[in-house]
């Protein structure tokens, strides 16, 4: 009998170990990137190869989609300092196999001295570099409490998923050609902006290759291990937070870094052309523009007209013409403005909208209500799918690249400059020529209206499409052109992603085109009575699609755009 048991126990040990993958080990000064991984358990899609491999590691270790989201993410904040974070705020849309669907919102908040004005100089001029650089552009971060929030859904312990990351803080990792250019051009700034030497800063240029050890940052994280949340938020982290407000004419206090919360919200879905898609609410505008745009050329056929003709550009800018003149008017954290959501996606407004759409000539954002916010790209998004059906998306950001370009001192991180996303000067336009609205206006304890859309699409009730990206307010356009390339073009997930994208945002009046968008089309654009101007790139999106055939094919893409890079196994 005992021997019975023995070997029963033994069978159980061999079947669990037997469905779990073998670890891959990491090298962080010798790894590559991979754009495209074929695969059929589970994919982890983000800006960093590094962090990739320990998202799909943990999957390997038996952990689900979400212990991957958290343990990349958390990687990302050492390997991905322009972006990934745990001194900035984000987004996180989950579709667990049992058909939940989650959303969590981790957005930064306004500290409680902040005011609608205080950017503004004694004339009512917009001060911008005081909201994008140095200690007064940070929000209260999210991003440690949405970790947190989200810790209820995974399998693993908190230590095994921020291993990794303390790891590659402490012991270091090459840093990529990208990231070597980015601390060189960048190194007067981390000087002038921080009052205590910061990693990212040495005497010779940086190079490919070098390796970024980041001390503080590894003791930072062994807090979290150890405290939780209140690693972050209370105690030690706190205080030097604190005392670094103090040394840069900041205003985060310790009462707004303990009230800070993550917040569960109810995720924006709607159907498109027989898909289901889930996408970020409000404090985002990403879902809304997702669902304006995709209902507002629902009807029009936008397949027949073919890719990138000037026919289909035509149709998507108009339709991101009137959904992003809504943003500017309407949104705002909804916690604190009073925001139509309903009219604002029902379908007879939206049809409405459309009404003055006419084919073949340009139309006009002057006659339309003014409002548009300025977004800086620098943000970072990252793609799973797991092998039980566990889908999930999570797209973070500094908001600029490397946030404000200051360190919290003693404690090795980056902290955000969010508060630039909030209305300067609601109705007045800042220094970029950007109008803001008064839905968007500076309030303590709000949060600043985002553009990040981290989405899922379900075919038959599956996962189909996990996407995302960063670029400001050029993500929901970004991933309504990756989605129709899929679903009305019938592109390869590889080409949806990489081919050229363009964008238009209402003001200012003009199509923004990648450098290497078709010619004629441009001509013909311009024909029709449109302004278009190139951009270097739009958009670093990482998308994974999910098929079920007789076995289950996955494909994880990471955009050529970067340094992205995706895994599977
Ligand atoms: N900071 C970029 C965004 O939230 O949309």
């Amino acid at each position: 009998m005992k021997s019975k048991n023995l070997v029963r126990l033994l069978l159980i040990v061999l079947l669990i170990s037997g469905s779990m993958a073998r670890a891959q080990k990491i090298d962080p000064f010798h790894y590559q990137q991979q754009k495209k991984v074929i695969c059929t358990k589970g994919a982890v899609s983000s800006a960093n190869a590094l962090a990739s491999k320990v998202g799909v590691n943990i999957l390997k270790k038996g952990g689900n989609a979400i212990d991957a989201a958290i343990a990349t993410q958390l990687a990302l904040a050492v390997v991905y300092p322009g972006a990934g974070n745990i001194g900035g705020g984000g987004f996180m849309i989950a579709h667990l196999k049992n058909g939940k669907n989650i959303s969590i919102d981790f957005r930064e908040t306004a500290p409680s001295q902040s005011n609608r004005d205080m950017y503004l100089d004694k004339k009512g001029n917009p001060q911008m570099n005081l909201s994008q650089d140095g200690h007064l552009a940070s929000g209260i971060p999210g991003s440690v409490a949405g970790i947190f929030s989200a810790m209820k859904y995974a399998l693993l312990p908190f230590r095994t998923l921020i291993q990794p990351a303390i790891e590659l803080a402490e012991k270091g990792f090459s840093i990529s050609a990208n990231q070597a250019h980015d601390f060189n051009e960048l190194k007067n700034e981390f000087i002038q902006l921080n009052t205590s030497p910061t990693a990212f800063v040495k005497t010779t240029p940086w190079k490919a290759g070098d390796t970024l050890i980041q001390k503080d940052l590894a003791n930072t994280l062994k807090i979290i291990r150890d405290k939780g949340v209140k690693g972050f938020y209370e105690g030690v982290t706190a205080n030097l937070i604190i005392a670094e407000m103090a040394k840069g004419k900041g205003i985060i206090t310790g009462d707004d870094l303990k009230k800070y919360t993550a917040k569960e919200r109810t995720a924006i879905e709607f159907d498109y052309k027989s898909h289901h898609i889930i996408s970020m609410p409000l404090p985002s505008s990403g879902g809304i523009i997702l669902q304006q745009v995709l209902k507002m050329i629902e009807q029009k056929n936008i397949g027949e007209m073919k890719f990138q003709s000037a026919a289909s550009v035509q149709l998507l800018t108009e339709a991101e013409r009137r959904a992003f003149a809504d943003r500017a008017q309407y949104l705002g954290d909804g916690d604190f403005v009073k925001v139509p959501v309903k009219a604002l996606i029902s379908e007879n407004y939206l049809k409405e909208r459309m009404k003055d759409y006419r084919p073949g000539i340009a139309g006009n954002s002057q006659s339309t209500q003014q409002g548009y916010i300025k977004e800086s790209d620098e943000t970072t998004h990252l793609s799973i799918i797991d092998a039980a059906g566990n889908a999930v998306a999570v797209t973070t950001t500094l908001n600029g690249s490397y946030g404000s370009r200051t360190v919290v001192g003693g404690a090795g991180f980056l902290l955000n400059n969010e508060m630039d996303d909030f209305s300067v000067k609601p109705g007045v336009p800042n220094m970029y020529g950007a109008l803001g609205a008064e839905a968007n206006a500076i309030y303590p304890g709000k949060r600043m209206l985002s553009s990040m859309a981290p989405t899922i699409v379900l075919k038959n009730n599956q996962p189909y499409l996990v996407v995302g990206t960063p670029g400001g307010t050029t993500i929901p356009t970004s991933i309504i052109q990756s989605l129709v390339n899929m679903i009305d073009f019938k592109m390869s997930p590889e080409d949806a992603v990489n081919l050229p994208k363009f964008h238009h945002q209402w003001l200012p009046d003009e199509i923004i085109v990648e450098k290497d968008f078709n010619a004629a089309t441009i001509q013909q654009l311009e024909a029709m009575g449109y302004k278009v101007v190139k951009k270097e790139a739009i958009g670093r999106t990482e998308l994974i699609e999910i098929k079920y055939d007789k076995t289950r094919k996955i494909t994880a893409i990471a955009d050529k755009r970067g340094d992205d890079s995706a895994e599977g196994y």
